[in-house]
């Protein structure tokens, strides 16, 4: 089981995420990445056949902004 966030005060809007796992995540207008299952909540479990998706688009990601968690993400997991 596995949930992400992401960092939206170090995402540089790269864009790199949505081309690796488009299922997983979006843009807002300023091209900042979020988590489209759950609105970047952290709380929603990324089905099992987008986790190869989810692993290459954290390892993409040139400020390490994706998180990934075994367990839903607190507000204190998202202070950086
Ligand atoms: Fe941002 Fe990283 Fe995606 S910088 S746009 S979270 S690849």
């Amino acid at each position: 089981t596995k949930f992400t966030w992401v960092d939206q005060e170090t995402c540089i809007a790269c864009g790199a995420c949505g081309a690796a796992a488009p299922d997983i995540f979006d843009y807002n207008d300023e091209g900042t990445a979020f988590v489209l299952l759950d609105e970047n909540e952290g709380t929603a479990e990324v089905p099992q056949e987008l986790l190869d998706d989810l692993d290459e688009a954290c390892e993409g990601c040139p400020t390490e902004s994706i998180k990934i968690s075994d367990h839903t993400f607190t507000e204190e997991m998202k202070i950086s």
